[in-house]
């Protein structure tokens, strides 16, 4: 069964073709992060228009990789049947502009096709982009979803039975990287500044506050994007390699810290990774390491499938297909779609 994904929450339009839940035929990503760059964030109105430009054309590409003509049939015989069989977009949590363009795509070629429309949570769809890559992987596991919008550790017992068991109380882990890059002066997305920066720096030359928040499995990251800012006013001299560093370390020791202790209080058999802060070269190597020494899986995706794809959203789409049917043409996006 082949479900064409359509992801347009934030800022990169997506499309993919994926077969049985599993198997990534094609996958495209249109990122407008040079658009967004200027103004430091998202800009969700730019957002919006860039998805409304984008989305045919990704569509487009993404059958095309799959082997398929604009209209979903094989190419090479237009006459033949459509190859799609149910079309999945991110319904929500998202810029709302954003996400309508997605969903009303989606929509109109699940019409057009004959075929189910399915409605994605966003972060549901970041939990299947490590069995996408490992469909080797044992359950249940500890999925540590770190995004600009989200932190969350989530045990995960078989594809659409999860629940979270623990989230930041402020902060999400990408927003204190981008909040700090920007404090230091580093651009917009931070998250990628600093990561290679701290390659150069000493992450002994100050030492944040590690919130480990003992009791729960939640996050607390705002009185460490506060330490940094005080550091620096105190010791104006520090080099933002330092910082870079210093921060990373920090960062990374609480969510490698609190992702072991989590595993190991819900007996999971392995950590997986999402989100967009997954790509960072620490945290993967320091997870690791970590899971290694504790005798469990660890499940990083390639850096690609950490930030957002609609391959991981086609997977979502099939598995709550089966579970659940289509979703209504009726049902809109929403932004604030809950967990
Ligand atoms: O999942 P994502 O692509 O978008 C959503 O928020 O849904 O995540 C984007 C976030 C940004 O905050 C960005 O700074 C962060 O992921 N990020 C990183 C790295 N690459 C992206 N953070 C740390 N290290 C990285 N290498
Ligand atoms: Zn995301």
């Amino acid at each position: 069964m082949k479900v064409l994904g359509i992801e347009t929450s934030c800022d990169e339009t997506a499309a993919a073709v994926v077969a049985d839940g599993r198997t990534v035929l094609s996958s495209v990503v249109s990122s407008q992060v040079d658009l967004h760059a200027r103004y430091g964030g998202v800009v969700p109105e730019i957002a919006s228009r860039a998805h409304t430009e984008l989305t045919l054309p990704v569509v487009t590409d993404a059958l095309f990789a799959a082997g398929l003509d604009r209209r979903g049939r094989a190419v090479g015989n237009p006459g033949g049947p459509v190859a799609i069989d149910a079309v999945a977009a991110t319904m929500g949590p998202g810029l709302i502009g954003a996400l309508l363009v997605g969903v009303s795509s989606a929509k109109a070629l699940a019409m057009a096709w004959g075929v189910p429309y399915v409605g994605v949570n966003h972060l549901e769809g970041h939990l299947y982009s490590s069995f996408l890559e490992d469909p080797d992987l044992e359950l249940p596991v500890v999925v540590l979803l770190v995004s600009g919008g989200h932190t969350m550790l989530i045990e995960m017992d078989a594809p659409g039975s999860y629940r979270a068991i623990g989230r930041t109380r402020d902060d999400a882990a990408g927003e204190a990287f981008d909040k700090v890059a920007r404090y230091l002066g580093l651009g917009y997305p931070g998250g990628p500044a600093i990561d290679r920066l701290s390659g150069f720096g000493d992450p002994e030359s100050a030492r944040f506050p590690r919130a480990m928040l003992e009791g729960t499995h939640d996050f607390s990251f705002s009185g460490l994007k506060t330490a940094v800012v005080n550091h620096v006013r105190a010791h104006p001299d520090v080099t933002n390699e330092d910082m870079a560093a210093a921060f990373q370390a920090a960062i990374v020791d609480v969510l490698v810290a609190k992702t072991l202790a989590a595993a190991d209080d819900v007996g999971a058999r392995g950590v997986c990774l999402a989100g967009g802060v997954a790509a960072n070269s620490s945290l993967r190597a320091r997870i690791a390491k970590a899971c290694g020494e504790a005798g469990l899986g660890a499940f990083p995706p390639s850096r690609a499938m950490c930030t957002d794809n609609a391959a991981m959203i086609a997977a979502a789409g099939y598995f709550q297909l089966r579970r659940s049917g289509p979703t209504s043409l009726d049902a809109g996006a929403v932004p604030d779609l809950a967990f």
